[in-house]
């Protein structure tokens, strides 16, 4: 069992014991896709699949890794932050080079062994939890005196110039500001947030892994961002105030669209709509009111199936399943798409039927079988003392 097992592994590789244990959990998102790159609003939160890293200060430059999952190690130099070959370990020498880019707190190395229950390639932000975990681990070892908000930073920048995914800043962020029971209502343009309640007895967050990988994603997720600026341009032309999609309006795209192309006009009407979307399902929310909140969910599938065209087939048949389900308030794909989970919210006593027959639907349709998991709603990352 995590961490008992990275700690084990640690003693056992390194002959020592770890100077510090910090667990770096995975990310939810109730709703606000693909508005975070578009200075919008999202509401994601951290939850009880973490990534968990046992780390010591060495005396050289060496930097010794292992991968408990994948059973493979790696190593490299602080005077040699170069991309690798190995994908895993290119979160980790990225987090290491955008942390020493204007700092020269890294002195020396260090050894580290992590691993943890986040699924790989299911949209639960595997990634952004390791680069959250090591950039807090570096911080606490190494006094970088970071605030969470720029270590979720250094982590974007990380996976833009190490991952070469042009992503957008919620999924660090929410791995590292994470608060139980509550989601995270984050103001991508100034990266302000509160903290809403999030804390019903009434329904549970099940998550249903298509099984699909988003290998697709990172060309398609880039190729949208690169659509969205087409849209900012062309409306910058008429309306020189809109700096991002989160200053446009319905109207003013109605205005341009003679000069928009109609795949521009359809990803900035739906960035528009989700903008608007999350501030609504936030009051939504203070009301306790989870129907309403629902039906906001399948209008961002709605959307990101039929505007932002992020969806695939897997994930639009296990939303349709849920539709005519009264035990289902809300369900939507989650995420960058091209795969990965959707995220349904299931009353309490009704999740064990619906995994039943949504998996069985799965089954009859894909011939493979439906992975599903139930989340909770956790602290972001944080060193484990006990
Ligand atoms: C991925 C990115 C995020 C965000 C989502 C879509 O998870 O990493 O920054 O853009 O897609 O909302």
């Amino acid at each position: 069992m995590y961490p008992e097992n990275i700690k084990q592994k640690f003693s056992e590789i390194f002959n020592q014991n770890p100077d510090i244990i910090v667990r770096a959990p995975g990310r939810i998102n109730l709703i606000g896709e693909h508005t975070d790159y578009n200075d919008g609003f999202v509401l994601p939160a951290a939850i009880d699949k973490a990534i968990y890293f046992a780390v010591s200060k060495r005396n050289d430059k060496a930097i010794k890794l292992f991968a408990f999952d994948l059973d493979d190690s790696y190593e490299f130099s602080l005077d040699n932050l170069t991309r690798s070959d190995k994908g895993w370990a290119n979160f980790l020498i990225g987090m290491v080079a955008e942390m020493t880019r204007n700092s020269d707190k890294l002195t020396n190395g260090f050894n580290a062994v992590f691993g943890g229950d986040v699924p790989l390639g299911a949209g639960l932000s595997s990634s952004a939890a390791v680069e959250s975990g090591i950039g807090f681990t570096l911080n606490q070892l190494y006094g970088f005196e970071l605030s969470g908000i720029n270590l979720a930073l250094t982590a974007q920048q990380a996976e833009h110039n190490f991952a070469g995914v042009k992503c957008g800043i919620m999924d660090m962020f929410a791995s590292i500001h994470g608060k139980t029971k509550s989601v995270i209502k984050l103001d991508c343009r100034d990266l302000s947030y509160e903290y809403f309640p999030f804390n019903t007895t009434e329904y549970t967050i099940v998550l249903c892994n298509s099984g699909v990988k988003h290998n697709l994603g990172d060309s398609e997720y880039n190729k949208r961002r690169a659509e969205c600026e087409e849209g900012i341009s062309i409306l910058q032309e008429a309306f020189p105030q809109v700096n991002s999609l989160r200053d446009a309006t319905i109207p003013m795209l109605r205005a341009q669209s003679d000069k928009l192309p109609q795949v521009v006009f359809n990803r900035c009407r739906y960035v528009v709509e989700e903008i608007n979307r999350v501030e609504l399902a936030c009051k939504d929310l203070l009301d306790d009111d989870f129907i309403a909140f629902g039906q906001k969910m399948y209008e961002t599938h709605e959307g990101l199936s039929d505007l932002y065209e992020v969806s695939c087939p897997e994930l639009d048949f296990l939303v349709e399943q849920t539709i005519n389900n009264e035990a289902v308030a809300g369900a939507r794909m989650m995420g960058g798409g091209f795969g990965g989970c959707t995220i349904n919210l299931v009353k309490k006593e009704s999740v064990h039927d619906f995994l039943a027959e949504i998996g069985k639907a799965y089954e009859t349709k894909f011939n493979q079988k439906l992975e599903s998991y139930k989340v909770a709603i956790t602290n972001g990352v944080e060193e484990i003392t006990e």
